[in-house]
């Protein structure tokens, strides 16, 4: 079939597997470019296939030479109807380990459940044995609780007062004002159950359970805190919530760990980018389009893959991890950075719908998006009849 983009809202429901492949290769390449990193050679990755975790997974693998197991919720294609991306930067992802000679075995379904966490943990035994890191990425819109069944939604809203303040559709460029009704008490408790850590903390006591965590393990999850404009929706809001609730899990994940495994559990507070989850959110779009017109100019935008590169080479494994007073890693040091924080507020203010193009790298964010799902890679002949159905090596 011939695939195009089909955006809706803030979504894209066509992924080109063309397109993502070369995706993956951007930042394979990248992370062979740069030094290599030594580490940990046993990576569980839940939550895989996009933004951190497939930019973590990459490092991992071809930064550090480990064998990875990742584990995601993934459509794949049909005759008529294409894969979702992150099964089509899967398949690319395992070709390219297999050609380095490198263990890449993938797990697609619903990590939340308990049966999911069985199949990894039985394929880490026949595969890598132990780990030596396992990355919680995951951000989903659901969770069905393993132990009640019940169904839980998340919702991004803010808390105690209804929040107003400029968006943009990234697609059009239209500048709109949004108001967002606060949430219930029951949609607060419900959005931590999703984004919140007790699966992380489910994940790895059933690690642990099975023998399958080695010595000196480490587990990282990503959190993500924002400036001052963004917080009420953001780190004050449900997703913030439930990103407290995050940083509390890995505190006391943190304490046993060292006491059974002299391992450390630890929280990542990452820069803001442009993958399928943040376009869902309202305002982050439009603070993350000025934001990287101001970081680019100045020199220091990156990408997921630097950003994960970055932290398992200076931070987690460089010996010397530095942790703010909340023994949390800032990996999202450059976003904060007051010269920066302060020429983007500047900014923020002034946006609107006809001085967008000027102020903000719209074009940039767009053209993220879009590499998302395989889409705006010159080389890519988006004309050309593909196979949408592509089988993952490691799953039959
Ligand atoms: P993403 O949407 O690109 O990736 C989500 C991953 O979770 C995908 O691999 C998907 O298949 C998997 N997943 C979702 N539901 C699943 C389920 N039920 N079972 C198995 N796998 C499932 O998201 P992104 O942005 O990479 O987010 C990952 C983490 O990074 C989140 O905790 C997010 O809050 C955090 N973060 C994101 C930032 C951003 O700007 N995008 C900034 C800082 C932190």
């Amino acid at each position: 079939m011939v695939i195009q983009p089909k955006v809706r809202g803030f979504i894209c429901t066509t992924a080109h597997p063309v397109g993502c492949a070369k995706h993956v290769q951007e930042q394979i390449d990248y992370i062979k470019s740069m030094p290599k990193v030594s580490g940990p050679k046993r990576v569980l990755i839940i939550g895989s296939s996009t933004g951190f975790g497939l930019a973590t997974r990459i490092t991992a693998a071809f930064g550090m030479g480990a064998g990875t197991v990742g584990v995601f919720y993934e459509r794949p294609g049909e005759q008529d109807r294409t894969a979702s991306a992150g099964w089509y930067n899967t398949a690319a992802f395992e070709t390219a380990a297999q050609k380095d000679g490198l263990i890449a075995e993938s797990i697609n379904g619903d990590a939340f459940s308990d049966e999911i966490k069985h199949q990894t943990i039985k394929r880490i035994k026949e595969t890598l044995g132990q780990v030596d890191l396992v990355v919680y990425s995951l951000a989903s819109p659901r969770r069905n609780h393993p132990k009640t069944g019940e169904l839980f939604n998340s919702v991004i809203k803010p808390i105690g007062k209804p929040y107003s303040d400029k968006t943009v559709n990234f697609m059009t460029g239209a500048v709109s004002s949004v108001t967002i009704a606060p949430a219930t008490e029951e949609e607060i408790k419900q959005t931590v159950s999703v984004m919140g850590g007790e699966d992380w903390g489910l994940w790895i006591d059933a690690l642990l359970a099975a023998d399958v965590l080695a010595k000196g393990v480490k587990t990282v999850a990503y959190s993500y805190i924002g400036p001052k404009i963004t917080h009420d929706i953001y780190r004050d809001g449900t997703i913030g919530h439930s990103k407290n609730d995050l940083e509390r899990v890995a505190h006391e994940l943190d304490q046993e760990l060292k006491q059974k495994l002299d391992g450390q559990a630890v929280v990542s507070v990452n820069k803001a980018l442009v993958t399928q989850s943040s376009s869902a959110i309202p305002v982050v779009p439009l603070y993350i389009s000025l934001l990287f017109k101001q970081m680019k100019e100045m020199g220091l935008h990156e990408g997921t893959i630097e950003q994960t590169y970055r932290l398992l080479s200076e931070e987690l494994y460089s010996g010397h991890t530095k942790l703010d007073d909340q023994g949390r890693i800032r990996i999202d040091d450059w976003e904060m950075r007051e010269d920066v924080q302060q020429k983007v507020t500047a900014l923020w203010q002034r946006v609107n719908g006809e001085n967008l193009d000027e102020l903000a790298d719209m074009e940039g964010y767009r053209n993220d998006f879009l590499k998302l799902f395989g889409f705006g890679f010159p080389e890519v002949d988006y004309e050309a009849d593909v196979n949408p159905i592509i089988n993952l090596i490691s799953i039959e």
